[in-house]
C-alpha cells in the first residue's frame, strides 16, 4: 500500500500561496501539512491563523496542522473553526496530554501527537488508543530543509509493533527530511503518512515529485 503524501506548505512560495495550494489540489497528494511555530517551543516563527484561513479557502484536501507551540490547548477551538481536520500537538508541550487529546476530538478533529527526535515512542503506551496519529519527527522541529535522522527507522518499527500489539488504528506520520532516498524504507517500516517540504517545493516539477512519492509502496 502507498502512504498518504502531505506536502509541507512551509516550503511553498508564500507570495504565491494560492498557486501552490492549487498545485497540491491538482496533484496526487492526500493532505496539506501546515506548520505553526511560535518562536518559544521552537526557535522559529512560521505562520498562524490568518494564513491558515487563507489556505483553507483554496485547499480542497485534508488540513493536517502541526502545532509547534507551547500551551496548545488555548487554540484548539480556533483551529477547529478554521477547518483543520487533523490537529497535532507536541508530547513535549503537553502537561496533560490525555486531556488535550479529548479536547481536540471534542471539536470534531483527529488528534495527533508529535514526538521530538529524543522522545521515546514508549511514552505513548498508555495513550495510544486515544491517538489518531503519531507524528515522528525525523529532524529537530523548527526548520524545513534539514537532514533526516537515521534513528527514525527504529522508532517507526517500535511504534508499529506497539500499535499492532494494542490493536490500535493509530497512523504513523514522518516529518522532516523525507525524500525518495528514505521514503521506501519508511513505508516498509510502517509509515502511513509522509510529510515532504523542501523535497517537493524545491524540485523542478513538484507535481511529479509528489507522484513519485505516492508511487512508493511497501
Ligand atoms: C519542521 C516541520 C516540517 C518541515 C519539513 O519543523 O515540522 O513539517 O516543513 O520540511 P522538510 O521536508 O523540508 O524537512
Ligand atoms: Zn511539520
Amino acid at each position: 500500500m502507498s502512504a498518504l503524501i502531505a506536502p509541507s506548505i512551509l516550503a511553498a512560495d508564500f507570495a504565491n500561496l494560492q498557486r501552490d495550494c492549487e498545485l497540491v489540489n491538482n496533484s496526487e497528494a492526500d493532505w496539506f501539512h501546515l506548520d505553526v511555530m511560535d518562536g518559544v517551543f521552537v526557535p522559529n516563527i512560521s505562520f498562524g491563523m490568518p494564513v491558515i484561513k487563507a489556505i483553507a479557502q483554496h485547499a480542497n484536501k485534508t488540513l493536517d496542522t502541526h502545532l509547534m507551540i507551547v500551551d496548545p490547548d488555548r487554540y484548539i477551538k480556533t483551529f477547529a473553526d478554521l477547518g483543520v481536520n487533523v490537529l497535532t500537538v507536541h508530547y513535549e508541550a503537553c502537561t496533560h496530554l490525555h486531556r488535550t487529546l479529548q479536547a481536540i476530538k471534542a471539536e470534531g478533529m483527529q488528534a495527533g501527537v508529535a514526538l521530538n527526535p529524543h522522545t521515546n515512542v514508549s511514552l505513548l503506551e498508555d495513550t495510544l488508543k486515544d491517538i489518531d496519529m503519531v507524528c515522528i519527527m525525523s529532524v529537530n522541529p523548527g526548520f524545513g530543509g534539514q537532514s533526516f535522522i537515521e534513528n527514525t527507522y527504529s522508532k517507526v518499527r517500535s511504534l508499529k509493533q506497539m500499535i499492532t500489539d494494542q490493536g490500535a488504528s493509530t497512523l504513523i506520520e514522518i516529518d522532516g527530511g523525507v525524500t525518495n532516498k528514505n521514503a521506501a524504507q519508511l513505508v516498509e517500516a510502517g509509515a502511513d503518512v509522509l510529510v515532504a517540504g523542501s523535497y517537493v517545493f524545491r524540485s523542478e516539477d513538484p507535481t511529479s515529485t509528489i507522484a513519485g512519492l505516492k508511487s512508493i509502496t511497501a
